[in-house]
C-alpha cells in the first residue's frame, strides 16, 4: 500500500531578519497549499527512486548528489531509521506551494518525505525531530537559517519562535485573514540575510536598535493575538515594515503592494521573510479580501493566496 503524507506553506507574520539575532519571531502555516509526498514499494532488488512529475523529475536516489536537498533529507531519515540507505521504494513529491516565494516551498517538502518515510515503516515522528531532520536540508539553502520555517511548517500551528529554543505554539483568540501577495520577485533569502549582515557589522548600535524594536513589537503582537484585537495587529504590521525598511530589505515593488493593499482596505501590511521580492502579506478584515485581492494583483502581484488563521 501507497503511504501518503503532506505539510502546509508557512508565512512569517513579524519578527524575520531579527530572529536571525535571537529576537522572537511569529510564523503561521499556510494549509491553503500543501507539499505532498507519497511512497510505494518496488519490487525486491530495484534502486530507490525519487520522483517529481510536475516538474519531469526521476532519479535514482544512490545517483543524487548530496547537494540535492531532497535526497539529502531521504538520507538522513533512513540512516536515523536504522533503514537501508537505498530501500526499493519509489518516492514521489508534488506541490502546489508556489516555489521560491517564501512559503517555504522546499521545507515543506522536504517535511512530507520525512513524514511519509516514518509512516511507510510505521514509526511515529515527533514535530521536533522532524523539523530537525528537515533543517539540514535549509542550511544547504540559506547557509545561516533561524530554524523558523522548517519548525513551523512541522508543527503546522501559530508558533512563538526564539532560535535555539523549543518553539511555543499559541492560540489567537479570533480568527484573521491574510492576503499573501507574491512579488514574482526572485530574491534569495541568503543574499538578503548577508545584506543584513553586512549593515549590522557597519552598524551594530543601529541594527541591533532595529532588532530591539521589531523584539518588543513582536512580543506585544503576540498579546494582540491572543487577545483578539485584529485592528492592532495591521498597526504592528506596519510598524514592522517599516523596520525593515531600515534595514534595508524593502524595495519599491513591495512598497507598491503594500501601499495598493493599505489603499484598498486592508488594516496592515508588511513584507514577510527574506524581503526585497517574494511577498507581501496584507491583513484583511473578511468583507474586504475581493477588494484587497484585486489591488495586489493591479499593482503587480503575480499570484495571491487568502488565508486565514484559525482561533
Ligand atoms: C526567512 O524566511 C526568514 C529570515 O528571518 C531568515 C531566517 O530566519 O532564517 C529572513
Amino acid at each position: 500500500m501507497p503511504t501518503t503524507a503532506s505539510a502546509p506553506g508557512k508565512i512569517i507574520l513579524l519578527g524575520e531578519h531579527a530572529v536571525v539575532y535571537g529576537r522572537p519571531a511569529i510564523a503561521v502555516p499556510v494549509w491553503e497549499t500543501v507539499a505532498t509526498a507519497t511512497i510505494m514499494d518496488l519490487p525486491a532488488g530495484r534502486h530507490c527512486v525519487i520522483a517529481a512529475p510536475d516538474i519531469g523529475l526521476h532519479t535514482s536516489l544512490i545517483e543524487t548528489p548530496a547537494s540535492f536537498a531532497l535526497a539529502l533529507v531521504v538520507r538522513l531519515t533512513l540512516a536515523r531509521l536504522n533503514l537501508s540507505p537505498d530501500p526499493n521504494w519509489q518516492i514521489e513529491v508534488s506541490s502546489t506551494i508556489p516555489i521560491a516565494s517564501g512559503l517555504g516551498s522546499g521545507a515543506a517538502l522536504s517535511t512530507a518525505l520525512v513524514r511519509a518515510i516514518y509512516a511507510h515503516v510505521g514509526q511515529p515522528v515527533t514535530p521536533t525531530l522532524l523539523s530537525e531532520l528537515v533543517f539540514e536540508s535549509e542550511r544547504l539553502y540559506h547557509g545561516t537559517p533561524s530554524g523558523i520555517d522548517n519548525t513551523v511548517i512541522a508543527y503546522g500551528l501559530p508558533l512563538w519562535f526564539v532560535k535555539g529554543q523549543l518553539p511555543a505554539i499559541f492560540t489567537p483568540r479570533q480568527p484573521f485573514t491574510l492576503a499573501i501577495a507574491d512579488s514574482g520577485i526572485a530574491a534569495p533569502t541568503k543574499t538578503t540575510v548577508g545584506d543584513v549582515r553586512q549593515g549590522w557589522q557597519a552598524d551594530s548600535v543601529g541594527y541591533e536598535r532595529r532588532f530591539d524594536a521589531i523584539a518588543r513589537l513582536t512580543w506585544t503582537a503576540r498579546q494582540v493575538i491572543e487577545a483578539g484585537d485584529i485592528a492592532e495587529l495591521g498597526a504592528l504590521f506596519d510598524r514592522n515594515q517599516a523596520l525593515l525598511a531600515e534595514l534595508g530589505v524593502s524595495s519599491p515593488p513591495l512598497e507598491r503592494l503594500i501601499e495598493a493593499a493599505k489603499a484598498a482596505g486592508a488594516l496592515g501590511a508588511k513584507l514577510s521573510g527574506g524581503g526585497r521580492g517574494g511577498n507581501v502579506i496584507a491583513l484583511v478584515a473578511p468583507e474586504k479580501v475581493m477588494a484587497v485581492q484585486q489591488a495586489l494583483m493591479a499593482n503587480g502581484a503575480k499570484n495571491v493566496i487568502v488565508t486565514t488563521v484559525k482561533a
